[in-house]
């Protein structure tokens, strides 16, 4: 036994009783519980193997990290993806979540494709298979190849075309064995903090940026849909999106928060599922738009991907870009470790919105808490700030489902602690603790939690 393991049911692995299950009445029997991923927080190996760079190694290499934290050696996944299948399998998920690195296949993005590349999503995915664990293949989490953001990235509608030409590279190597696929992780999120969130007011060629991204991004999730769909018979494609209710951090904040809501919550699910901007944005948008675009982009989908962790809080900033920024959450709210809101009633009312809104089976594809776990003098990492977050956001997703929403599945970000982008490996949102200096996996009390959980959802 690991420390940390638990062989009764009854009690956690301090000793004390095990903190409750999450009800869960409300799901479907055939619901899905897994975990998530992404290549550039735990893959590690960088250099090896003829990878490109990314634009996170070079965020890296210029010191924008903290702690000057890099990607370099992450959890080291790209030897030790078996030890962590065998995780998997020991949590007893049905599906996992994970990524392909495109500067891995493509190294400069375009080209030639690098077999060795090619060949480790191979191994990777034959022993998730092997273990009997669905793999949910996403295309892109933010590692774009260094040698294409050089040609304007995003912001390029020649990016378009490079997405669809990696989609079908993809599809056509592994969708002999991958069904599910998702395009895009979090498009708002990595269009607003490019191009978004720092600039100034008045810089109408910033602003200019971030548009076009936004709609090269939507284009290349239409054009990625069809070129899956054509290459792989039964795929299960979508997208995944963060969404969080935003609320004004003050009354003076309303209109901030609704400007807000439009980037980040709507920009990318209304053109990709109902073929339109928000009324908000339209304007802004229509210098981009070539005739044809909104149905380039409306291309059909079988699931909306849901990640989700508290409401955005939203003020007024007069002299930024774009007017608005986060702003101060309000006072009495429960707070994780690392300051995000805790307000399981925003998951349940997100969900019934997007329900509404989409009128798609939902897939959660991403919730957990970030905190600053630390093995006990027992070697044991006892984590019940997680286990009590998860088990009233499943909760809360209970609720949702009893109301009407169609949620089919759940999956906690994250299997294991990782590189957590800008804040590098200091906050930690794993199942599993890793010990960097040796690579140590330690299965902390949420990791016993969820198996557990997923074992009695099983058995219903
Ligand atoms: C999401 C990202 C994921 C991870 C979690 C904590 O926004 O998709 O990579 O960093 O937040």
């Amino acid at each position: 036994m690991l420390p940390g393991d638990s062989a009764d049911n009854s009690t956690g692995p301090d000793g004390n009783q095990r903190p409750e299950l999450a009800p869960i009445a409300a799901l479907r029997p055939d619901f899905i519980w897994g975990v998530s991923t992404s290549s550039f927080q735990i893959e590690g190996a960088t250099r090896e193997d003829g990878r490109g760079p990314s634009v996170w190694d070079t965020r890296c290499q210029k010191g924008e990290i903290a702690n000057h934290d890099t990607g370099d050696i992450a959890c080291d996944h790209y030897h030790r993806y078996p030890e962590d299948i065998a995780l998997m399998q020991r949590l007893g998920i049905q599906a996992y979540r994970f990524s392909v690195a495109w500067p891995r296949l493509l190294p400069q993005g375009r080209g030639t494709p690098n077999e060795p590349g090619l060949a480790f999503y191979d191994r990777l995915i034959d022993a998730i298979l092997a273990a009997g664990i669905e793999p949910w293949l996403c295309l892109y989490h933010w590692d774009m190849p260094q040698a294409l953001d050089d040609l304007g990235g995003w912001a390029n509608r020649d990016s378009v075309a490079w997405f669809a030409d990696y989609a079908a590279l993809v599809a056509d190597r592994y969708g002999d064995r991958v069904k599910r696929f998702a395009t895009f992780n979090e498009a708002s999120i990595f269009t607003l903090f490019r191009y978004g969130f720092d600039g100034v007011a008045g810089d109408i060629a910033g602003l200019d940026l971030l548009h076009r991204a936004i709609h090269h991004v939507n284009l290349a999730h239409g054009a990625a849909v069809d070129a899956v769909r054509e290459r792989v018979p039964g795929s299960l494609i979508g997208a995944i999106h963060n969404y969080q209710t935003c609320r004004p951090s003050t009354p003076a904040d309303a209109q901030a928060a609704d400007a807000c809501d439009a980037y980040w919550n709507r920009a990318f699910p209304d053109p990709q599922c109902l073929a339109s901007y928000p009324s908000r944005l339209r304007a802004a948008m229509e210098p981009h738009m070539q005739a044809g675009d909104l149905a380039r982009i409306q291309r059909p989908v079988d699931w909306f991907g849901l990640n989700h962790y508290g409401p955005t809080f939203v003020k007024t900033v007069p002299g930024s870009r774009l007017g608005f920024a986060t702003g101060e959450k309000w006072t009495g709210i429960p707070l994780t470790p690392m300051g995000w809101p805790i307000v399981p009633d925003a998951f349940r009312d997100t969900l019934l919105t997007i329900a509404k809104n989409y009128d798609l089976p939902i897939y959660v594809l991403e919730n957990g808490l970030g905190g600053y776990d630390k093995p006990d003098e027992t070697g044991a990492v006892i984590d019940n700030d997680r286990i009590a977050y998860l088990r009233a956001y499943i909760g809360a997703m209970n609720d949702a489902a009893s109301a009407g929403a169609d949620i089919r599945g759940y999956f906690i970000w994250s299997l294991l602690d990782n590189f957590e982008w800008d804040s590098g490996y200091d906050v930690r949102f794993g199942l599993t603790y890793i010990d960097y200096p040796s690579q140590r996996r330690i299965p902390k009390a949420s990791f016993h939690w969820y198996g557990n959980l997923i074992k009695a959802a099983r058995r219903k």
